[in-house]
């Protein structure tokens, strides 16, 4: 196939707040995709920003006391920690208040304009006096004229469903000042969706096949004509009244686009932005690129009609496709757009979670099709143990010890036809079907280990025939690497891993099913994955310690924190002290095994990234110093601790967390039910005590 080139995108995240995990899942499916057509020499520029403007930004910035620049770019400066968490390799991070997407925006608008598909007239809207601004539906509270509820939004009362305009609202106020707003007449910029030109070729675009089935039938609901012919399309109001954080309407004082204008221009600017930093052409590249946006369900409109119309009629190259995926729930909760569920992506990662695990079970769950997928934590640690653990990593720690000095002899892999494995996979890649790309791989891997029970390598050399188990262990080798290549995208670590253990070339689709041969000299195998421990999952589903404690800021605790109801006090029976059962008897042996030190918090600092934990720097008198990490955060300022003494437990095995390796344990006392009876107390020994002395 001779080399395409590639422009993909992801959409743009709001610059208002943090990443959740469905902005994530979106980046992993594009990440697959994209990881997928390098491995076939594609050429892919991979590009992703910031949408900085609009109203919700600019007044979040007025509240915080910053310019919405500071404010999104104290976003932004937040992004890499995620993004590299979770092997999610965008070329390109930018935002649209860029200065390419400034020129881009306003020369498309001139181009629209001189294609006579900009309009200009009066509308009127409401107007916060106090303020000086047009208020935005979001912005409007007051009384829903169908149910009567109090304090409804702008656009739909929340009560009982209904969808009205603002003017409709009884007793209007805003949300911003409080005030009773004016209705003011102002001049706005409308693109002429309705035009006939616009229809016929969205017409057409969007119902010749490329989009998704289910997504070309929602969007032709919305060309629906009326009895005289005219099209459900309806102009399209692209500026909006200062103040806005936003781009100004070139030639208009006071007008600015509307931030869903200048949004997916963003998409370009950015790539402008890269092809800059790598010293390629702009408008040359653009000619040459397929271009691709995966999106989420809810930005459909946004993304199959005004977008290719901006584009066309401007006198640009429309997208390729757009790639529509359904919503992420966890334990089928929905997100919002500002907030998260449970599922925290920085707790995930902080806790030293593998960001393949996620990458695998997301993609285990992805389909070419646009429907929700669901998180659930019993589902997530059965899968990954299972298929990634179970299935592949086991077929090269068992098969490699039969294959004596690692050396290759000539087998029977051929006859798992691994071509066809790699073909099968390659299409259900390409068509975005992970799902059932994971479904034929892991059916090969079973496939391999039966091949090697049934031959019970084990047995063969009780038996004396070790040159037969090493031709089932090569074989097995052999089919590893297949599956470590169908795997890749979506495991880009862990296949490194096989390839520096196979000491093979970079896997790719050309090499995938080429044997490795007789006489090929694998390399040591380290274990490739840990299991999921279940515990893990619940740490990560726990609530925060500060849950249940007096909290200075209580609205700051989120919907999850409100519904949590603390334990009656009490509920646990006498017998179970400090509300836990006593752990089995063990004897002076098993406890002499704990060597416990006296310990002197040399320092200690919040870590960043992570409201539980702080980082202790301890002296045990070895003449260095030790660092630990400690869930002690909710209970204590760092202040509080710098200086005193406590008790260790000196001889744990370090642990490598994602903040640092920790190379011990802090004792601290806490109640079983930390959430009914929160607090944690760390030992302190009684004056005289020195470091390093040993605690029995
Ligand atoms: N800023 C706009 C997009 C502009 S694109 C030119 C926006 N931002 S967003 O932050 O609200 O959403 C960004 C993307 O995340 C969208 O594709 C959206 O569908 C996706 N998701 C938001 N919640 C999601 C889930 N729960 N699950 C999966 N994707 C989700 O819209
Ligand atoms: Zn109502």
């Amino acid at each position: 196939m001779p080399q395409r080139k590639l422009f993909v995108t992801t959409a743009l995240p709001y610059a208002n707040g943090k990443f959740h995990i469905g902005h994530i899942m979106e980046y992993i499916q594009a990440d697959i995709w994209v990881r997928f057509q390098r491995m076939q020499g594609h050429e892919v520029h991979f590009v992703g920003a910031d949408d900085a403007h609009g109203a919700p930004i600019m007044i979040a910035a007025e509240k915080a006391g910053v310019t919405p620049q500071a404010f999104v770019a104290e976003i932004a400066a937040g992004r890499p920690e995620y993004l590299k968490g979770f092997l999610i390799a965008f070329d390109n991070w930018s935002h649209t208040d860029s200065p390419e997407n400034h020129e881009l925006c306003q020369a498309i608008y001139r181009d629209l304009k001189a294609a006579d598909l900009i309009d200009v007239r009066s509308i009127e809207q409401f107007y916060d006096p106090d303020k000086g601004m047009f208020l935005p539906d979001r912005f409007i509270k007051g009384e829903c004229p169908k149910c009567h509820a109090k304090d409804q939004f702008g656009d739909n009362c929340e009560v009982c469903g209904a969808v009205y305009a603002p003017t409709d609202l009884i007793n209007p106020y805003s949300a911003l000042s409080g005030a009773v707003p004016t209705l003011k007449s102002s001049e706005h910029h409308f693109f002429r969706l309705s035009d006939p030109r616009c229809v016929a070729y969205l017409e057409q675009w969007t119902q010749d096949g490329k989009l998704q089935p289910e997504v070309a039938n929602k969007v032709r609901e919305w060309f629906t004509r009326d009895e005289n012919g005219k099209s459900g399309l309806n102009d399209w109001d692209i500026s909006r009244d200062a103040p806005y954080f936003g781009i100004e309407i070139p030639d208009a004082p006071g007008k600015y686009f509307y931030v869903w204008f200048d949004a997916p221009i963003g998409y370009l600017a950015s790539f402008k932005n890269h092809l800059a930093k790598i010293g390629r052409d702009y408008e040359q590249t653009m000619k040459e690129v397929e271009q691709y946006h995966f999106i989420g369900k809810d930005i459909v409109t946004f993304h199959t009609l005004f977008w290719p119309a901006l584009l066309h009629f401007s006198g640009r190259k429309a997208p390729d496709n757009v790639f529509v995926h359904g919503h992420l729930t966890v334990n089928n909760e929905k997100m919002s757009k500002s907030r998260g569920t449970g599922l925290d992506p920085l707790k995930y990662l902080g806790l030293g979670m593998n960001p393949e695990w996620l990458r695998y079970y997301l993609a285990a769950k992805l389909s070419a099709r646009n429907e929700d997928i669901d998180f659930n934590p019993e589902d997530f640690v059965a899968r990954v143990n299972a298929d990634l653990v179970g299935k592949f990593v086991n077929i090269a720690s068992r098969a490699v010890k039969f294959v004596p000095g690692g050396k290759l002899v000539a087998g029977d892999a051929a006859s798992l036809q691994p071509q066809l494995l790699v073909d099968r996979v390659k299409a259900l890649y390409e068509g975005r079907d992970y799902g059932k790309a994971l479904r034929d791989i892991m059916a090969l891997a079973d496939e391999v280990n039966l091949r090697f029970d049934t031959a019970a390598p084990w047995k063969l050399v009780k038996e004396g025939k070790a040159d037969e188990a090493a031709r089932i262990g090569s074989e097995c080798l052999e089919a590893f690497k297949v599956l470590s290549a169908c795997l890749k995208p979506v495991l880009p670590q862990l296949a490194a891993q096989a390839e520096a253990f196979l000491a093979c070339a970079p896997l790719d689709w050309a090499n995938a099913a080429t044997p490795m041969g007789a006489g090929h000299q694998v390399g040591e195998y380290r274990h490739l994955m840990q299991r999921v421990d279940m515990k893990l999952v619940e740490a990560l589903f726990e609530a925060p310690s500060e849950v249940g404690a007096p909290s200075p800021q209580p609205c700051a605790a989120g919907a999850r924190g409100r519904e949590e109801q603390p334990a009656p006090e009490g509920r646990k029976s006498e017998g179970t002290p400090g509300g836990e059962e006593l752990a089995p008897e063990i004897t002076i042996d098993d406890f002499t095994k704990i060597d416990l030190r006296i310990a002197k918090i040399v320092d200690c600092k919040a870590v960043e990234g992570s409201k539980k934990l702080l980082q202790l720097t301890l002296d045990v008198g070895e003449g260095r110093t030790r660092n630990v990490f400690s869930g002690i955060a909710s209970a204590y300022q760092p202040a509080d601790l710098i200086g005193k003494l406590t008790v260790m437990v000196a001889n744990l095995a370090p642990r490598k967390m994602k903040f640092g390796v920790s190379e011990g344990m802090v004792l601290a006392a806490s109640h079983g039910d930390e959430k009914a009876q929160p607090g944690i107390y760390v030992l302190e020994p009684t004056a005289g005590a020195q470091p390093g002395l040993r605690v029995r």
